[in-house]
């Protein structure tokens, strides 16, 4: 392949833009060239970009002016208006997860400053807005960022790094050579609680456990039947319907606290369970949580017709550890959100390679410079949040079937 150089703006400068810097520096088919990092708060970006070697952009504009791929590692309120922003100057973007969502009223306003504001701002509740509402204006969201790519000399790639990591790769290989048809997955995506400020407060994060954390193996399971009725020579074979439960099991009085869990929720479920049927009568179960301890959760199980598949996308055992003393591994990073470094540990050698997000970097900057189409597409990110509406609409309705809105 020709070697061409990209120019890349990062925009946010908390966690994954971290760890998009860290994947973007394991690129090899491509020259990236990092031109900058913004997000609302000088002191923040100047120290994200101090301590990555990064220059930083005092405004959007500059970042997307001197850019060709631009990454959007901001809270999900803002994807939308930061990813249109970018396309209509048609340039590529990387929006990480979930594509987009509901905010209430505030929607696209989530400014750094305006988080401790945002709190019962406005009265907007997650609690108790109608989840109709909710759909209708998630797949209008979905629609416009379809319309901007559309209108765009750019593309939208969707940030889901289960689909590039290599359990679920390899996953697709199986499918695609030996014509398996896919009966049932289930998967799942929980630990102990984030700590992002903006997790935890609907009108940042469109909701909680089921969008935030269920939308990896949901994003996995749909891909997964996209492959399959790809290479039965059709199109991909697409949700139909969602019956889905939530619950707030941290807000709820009966909750017993012994400091373990995360509780500082505001109007969020912390637990999220999605039943979605695909157009072809199969099926898969997620589940989603923050009330889980041992540190993250994630993996999804695939039973076809002609084999079975378990992709343990975080714990797995290529390494294991035995450390008989906490301290000992003070300065060793083990696995993510452990509780204690004490005792077996299952301590991942390269957990970014076994998450994807070195393969997800790699595939998107060749299909950027090839214009090629990329596995991870809006049309995959569109039907992850039509099931997770659908699933909160379900969930008000107590696990009633609700059909998927294809947009
Ligand atoms: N793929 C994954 O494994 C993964 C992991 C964590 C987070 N994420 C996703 O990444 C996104 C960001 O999460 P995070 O953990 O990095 O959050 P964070 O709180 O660590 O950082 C968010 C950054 O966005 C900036 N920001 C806020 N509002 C903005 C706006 N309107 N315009 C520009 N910048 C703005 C903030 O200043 C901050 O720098 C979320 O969509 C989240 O779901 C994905």
């Amino acid at each position: 392949m020709k070697k061409q150089k990209l120019r890349t703006g990062i925009v946010g400068s908390g966690f994954s833009a971290s760890f998009h810097v860290e994947a973007l520096r394991r690129v090899y088919g491509v020259e990236v060239e990092i031109t900058g990092v913004y997000s609302p708060r000088r002191e923040h970006r100047e120290a994200f970009g101090k301590k990555n070697d990064i220059e930083v952009a005092d405004t959007l504009e500059a970042l997307i002016d001197t850019s060709d791929v631009v990454h959007i590692c901001v809270p999900p309120a803002a994807h939308e208006p930061v990813a249109v922003q970018a396309l209509e100057a048609d340039k590529t973007v990387i929006i990480e997860k979930p594509f987009t969502g509901y905010f209430g009223p505030a929607k696209g306003k989530a400014a750094e400053e305006s988080v401790d504001e945002a709190r019962g701002e406005a009265g907007f509740s997650g609690d108790t807005f109608p989840r109709e509402q909710g759909l209708e204006e998630a797949l209008g969201s979905v629609r416009r960022l379809l319309a901007a790519e559309q209108r765009s000399k750019g593309q939208i790639f969707y940030a889901e790094n289960w689909v590039y990591a290599p359990a679920v790769q390899k996953e697709r290989e199986i499918i695609e050579k030996t014509g398996a048809q896919i009966l049932w997955m289930h998967g799942e995506e929980s630990h102990s609680g984030s700590h992002s400020q903006y997790y935890g407060i609907w009108s940042h994060s469109g909701g909680g456990s089921m969008i935030g954390k269920g939308v990896h193996p949901l994003t996995a399971a749909l891909y997964l039947k996209k492959v399959e009725g790809r290479m039965r020579g059709g199109g991909p074979i697409r949700p139909q319907s969602v019956s889905a439960r939530t619950h707030a099991i941290t807000r709820s009085e009966n909750f017993i606290d012994k400091g373990h869990q995360r509780t500082t929720y505001t109007d969020i479920e912390d637990f999220a369970a999605i039943h979605v049927v695909f157009e072809d009568g199969t099926f898969a179960d997620i589940f989603a949580s923050e009330l889980v301890l041992g540190g993250v959760h994630n993996w999804i199980e695939v039973s076809a017709n002609n084999h079975r598949g378990i992709c343990n996308i975080n714990p797995n055992t290529a390494f294991q550890t035995y450390n008989p003393r906490e301290e000992y591994f003070n300065d060793i990073y083990v696995v993510e959100k452990t509780g204690t470094k004490q005792g077996w540990a299952f301590t991942s050698p390269d957990e970014d390679w076994f998450t994807g997000y070195q393969h997800e970097m790699e595939a998107f900057y060749r299909a950027a410079a090839e214009g090629q189409p990329v596995e991870a597409d809006s049309m995959l990110a569109g039907d992850t949040i039509a099931v997770v509406y659908a699933g909160y609409l379900s969930a008000e309705r107590k696990g009633a079937e609700v059909e998927v809105t294809r947009v």
